[in-house]
């Protein structure tokens, strides 16, 4: 029918979108990677203003500010330069401290969030220098912010936003290798060689997306859930609030996203015989805590599935599944761990046979206060 057809085939546009993803990624990254070198070509931003920048304020909503929260992790790990995430409805009511160097970075799929337009005007009249992140060409904050960098993603129909995320975090490493470069925390060798892991996403992307099989299974044993649980630590502690936010969103089921190590401190307390609890598990470094929080959890009775990494060492009795993420840069994991993590509320919303592309209560782009 005419519906299927503009949904390219796919049953629902958040399908066809997450599919895209390989696409939208390389569209938005190669054009801005030329030898080795990130290339922005921010008119108004030239190298030797970004270089002077002493500390970045994110700015969004929704699941752009969880974009920003791995940009965060991603341009402090790499450029050392300090990096502050905020709500937008709560920056503009915060009287922000704003230094002359400093950087707002406002991202928006819509470029037409109410909240992130006013904190964009806050920033302006404060005399700092805004860069905007935005998808829809020609938007209020693509056109009042100084400088912007379009993510190139095409339309995006679902309310749940999926590829719009992934190609904000592009934007987002793009903007974290170039620092490091200018702030010489990187050598040009590191440069290159993390260009190059960059230029590799999209197939790894793909691979995550095919993945989708062992998603559906996990979907199944989850789809009559009440609660679940996502615990991870550092950058994957911000993808569990992205896929927490993404389950609840479509699916209607009470997710709660906690930092691993702070499960302790309260959250253990709904922890029963079968609650459901995912952790997500990318880092290396912080793998073998992580899997001791899934230990105390699986010790109260929780049902544990585990998103990890294709070589980590998963112990045979760990999680009752696995999902198995590609191999990319420790930097870089996010943008394939989530892949499956989308996969999945997807699915589970359909099982459980709601409005998926229009979730209740919700609207795509939020214009008022
Ligand atoms: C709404 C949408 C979310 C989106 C948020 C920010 O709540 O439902 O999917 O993340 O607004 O939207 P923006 O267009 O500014 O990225």
């Amino acid at each position: 029918d005419a519906g299927t057809a503009e949904k390219g085939g796919y049953p629902h546009f958040m399908l066809k979108e997450i599919h895209e993803e390989p696409d939208a990624v390389r569209r938005c990254l190669s054009p801005r990677i030329r030898n080795g070198h990130i290339e922005l070509n921010i008119s108004g931003l030239p190298d030797e203003a970004l270089a002077k920048t002493e500390r970045i304020h994110i700015v969004a909503c929704g699941t752009a500010m969880h974009a920003g929260l791995v940009g965060r992790y991603a341009i402090e790990s790499l450029a050392r330069v300090p990096v502050e995430v905020d709500i937008a409805s709560e920056f503009r009511y915060r009287n922000p401290i704003l230094g002359k160097n400093d950087l707002v970075v406002l991202i928006s799929q819509s470029g037409e969030t109410a909240d992130t337009l006013a904190a964009l005007r806050l920033a302006k009249e404060h005399g700092i220098r805004t860069l905007a992140i935005v998808n829809v060409p020609g938007s209020s904050i693509a056109r009042e912010a100084d400088d912007v960098l379009y993510t190139w993603a095409g339309p995006e129909i679902a309310v749940a936003s999926t590829k719009a995320y992934l190609v904000q975090l592009a934007v987002l490493y793009l903007v974290a290798v170039k620092l490091a470069s200018l702030h010489e925390t990187l050598s040009a060798k590191e440069e290159s060689a993390l260009c190059k892991e960059l230029l590799e996403i999209p197939e790894k992307i793909q691979e995550a997306v095919e993945s989708e099989p062992a998603v559906l299974e996990c979907a199944q044993k989850l789809k009559d859930a009440q609660h679940v649980f996502f615990i991870g630590r550092g950058v994957d502690y911000t993808l569990c609030m992205e896929s927490s936010l993404k389950l609840k969103e479509v699916s209607y089921i009470h997710c709660e996203a906690y930092a691993a190590g702070e499960l302790k401190h309260g959250t253990i307390s709904l922890i029963e015989q079968g609650t459901p609890v995912i952790a997500v598990a990318t880092q290396p470094a912080l793998y073998p805590k992580t899997v001791s929080n899934l230990e105390e959890v699986k010790a109260r009775g929780a049902d544990v599935m585990l998103v990890c990494g294709k070589d980590a060492n998963v112990e045979a009795d760990l999680a009752a599944n696995v999902l198995r993420v590609p191999n990319v840069h420790d930097v870089l994991a996010p943008m394939a761990a989530i892949v499956p993590l989308q996969l999945l509320a997807y699915h589970i919303a359909v099982l459980r046979g709601c409005d998926v592309d229009k979730p209740r209560n919700l609207a795509k782009s939020v214009t008022v206060e």
